[in-house]
Order: C-alpha cells, then structure tokens, then sequence
C-alpha cells in the first residue's frame, strides 16, 4: 500500500483564501480590522521560527498583528501587566504567549491571566474546561487543525479507534478530548506508557505528537491506519522531520500527513481562524450584531 499524503499546506492555503474575505467583510462592514498580540519571551530559536510564521501569515490575510518581546528574566508582574493592559485593548482580539516560556516563568498564570474572549490559542482554564463539554469558545489549533484535516480529507472519527501518542497540554489531551467529542475511542500514550506497540497497532487513525524523530516504525502501524504525524524535528544535518518513519510507514498506512507541509500549516491557519472569530465576537459584544451570523470557514464548533 502507498499512502495517499494529506497535504495540510494546500488546505490551509485554501481555508485561508476565506479567511482573507473574512477579513475583508469586517473591515468593510464593522470598520474593525480583526489584531493578534504575539508575546515573546526568551530567545529559544523555534519558538522564534514559529513566532515569525504566524506574524507573516497574518500579514497575508490582512490581519493586524504586534510581535511584543521580553528578555528571558522578564518580571512577572511586567508580563501579567501587559497582558492585562493587552485585554483591554480594542484593536487586539487575540493574545497569544508562545510556549514554551522559560522554565521559572508560571505558566499557569500567564495563560489565566489573558482575557477568555482573547484566548485564541484555547489555553485558558475556561476553554479547556469548556473542551470537556464540547462548548469553548476556541479550540486549540493544532488539534483543530488535525481535525480539518480528517474532515476534509473525508476520514470519519466517529466509532474508530484513536491513538494519541504524546500527552502534552498543547496537542495530546486537546486532541483526546476532541476525538472524544466526535464518539471515537481513545487511548493516550505518554513517556510511562509500556509498550507502546500494543497501542499504536490498535489505532485506525494514529496520531503522533511526542517530538521523537523515527519513533513510530512500520510495524507498529496497522495496515490501513491513517496516520497524522505532528511532529516537527531539526535533525543534525539540518532535515525537518517528523515522528513517525514517513518512508517506511508510507507503505502500510492508507493516508499519512507529510513534515513538513501537513499539520504545521494548519495549526497556523487555525490561529487565524480562531483571531478573525474573536474579531467577529468582540464587534457582536461591543456593537450588536451588525453582521450577518455567519460561521468563519475553519471555526465551526466541534460538535
Ligand atoms: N508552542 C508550540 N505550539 C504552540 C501553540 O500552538 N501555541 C503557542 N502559544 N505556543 C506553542
């Protein structure tokens, strides 16, 4: 069997075309050009990578975006002040703090302090908590991301057994309350997790996000299995590559997503789903709603 490879690059390219009318439509008709804060801190090189990606896709879709940075020793009290001071600003609709943040920062309180209805990345206690129910405001978009992907890619969920492998607060326990939501079975493995073969050869859809190059192998995959590789290593010789052996898994899954070029560009396009919503919620809170309730492609609930 040969993969057929599910190309993330493309379909975010097209779920950005109707961002970018999106955005269009509220600065035409609620003169509100929808605005991304990007916070900074420290000087970690792919949180820098990443942190320009997003600035730059922001400017394709003419969403107004502001890259704030902080040295590693920041004060506390200075960033939970700026973003305080962030949440009141009418022209930011979305804060986003990227992560990791240097180890003696909380994160916790850094993530609680930004405002639920500005919480574009979906970290805050409200919106994670509201993932359990099926009702946040945001979803975190690199799991809303693989689910695009599946839903675009005509893959069901519901009744299919789902493997998680990595249980991060980013990706892993997100995406299992996701899959949950949409009636598959999940199991999550982590680090602890012995065995981890006897898991991943159960799953119909393996999803791997556990920053380990070549961790997942061909046999550990069953025939069939669709398999979305969350992934993103730099290795020694300078190639980005995955978690999952893409060659050799090619040959046993029926559908794989590619490092890079698969879920990286979706959790990107998501962010700007998820910054045009809160624009389009901030003019519905403040004005009325003066739009017509239509739903952004990319931010239908998951329900
Ligand atoms: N670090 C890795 N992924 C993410 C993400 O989706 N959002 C933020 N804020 N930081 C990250």
């Amino acid at each position: 069997m040969n993969a057929r490879i599910l190309d993330g690059r493309s379909l975010g390219r097209t779920i950005r075309t109707q961002i970018r009318a999106d955005v269009e439509e509220l600065t035409r008709n609620a003169a509100v050009v929808p605005g991304l804060a990007v916070i900074l801190i420290g000087e970690d090189a792919a949180s820098r990578v990443y942190v320009t990606n997003k600035i730059k896709a922001c400017a394709d879709v003419g969403i107004r975006s502001t890259l704030i940075e902080y040295p590693n020793d920041v004060p506390a009290e200075a960033l939970i002040d700026a973003i305080k001071h962030l949440n009141q600003d009418p022209a930011m609709h979305g804060i986003l703090v990227q992560l990791p943040l240097p180890p003696h920062h909380d994160v916790r309180a850094v993530l609680h302090a930004i405002s639920i209805e500005k919480d574009v990345d979906g970290f805050h206690l409200y919106n994670v908590g509201g993932l359990v129910v099926g009702d946040m405001i945001f979803s975190p978009c690199t799991p809303f991301g693989v689910m695009k992907i599946l839903d675009h890619a005509g893959i069901p969920v519901e009744g299919k057994n789902v493997t998680i492998v990595g249980a991060s607060n980013i990706v892993g326990k997100p995406m299992a309350l996701m899959m949950m939501q949409r009636d598959a079975t999940v199991a999550v493995c982590h680090e602890k997790t012995r065995d981890l073969a006897q898991y991943t050869i159960l799953a119909d859809i393996l999803i791997v996000a556990a920053g380990v190059p070549n961790l997942i192998l061909p046999q550990m995959v069953r025939t069939g299995a669709v398999v979305i590789d969350v992934g993103i290593n730099r290795l020694p010789d300078g190639r980005l590559v995955g978690d999952v052996d893409f060659d050799g898994v090619c040959r046993r899954a029926s559908c794989i997503t590619p490092v890079p070029g698969g879920v990286g560009p979706m959790t990107v396009t998501m962010l700007l789903a998820n910054t045009v919503s809160a624009a389009r919620r901030f003019v519905d809170r403040t004005r009325g709603p003066i739009l017509e309730p239509k739903r952004l492609e990319g931010a239908a609930p998951l329900t």
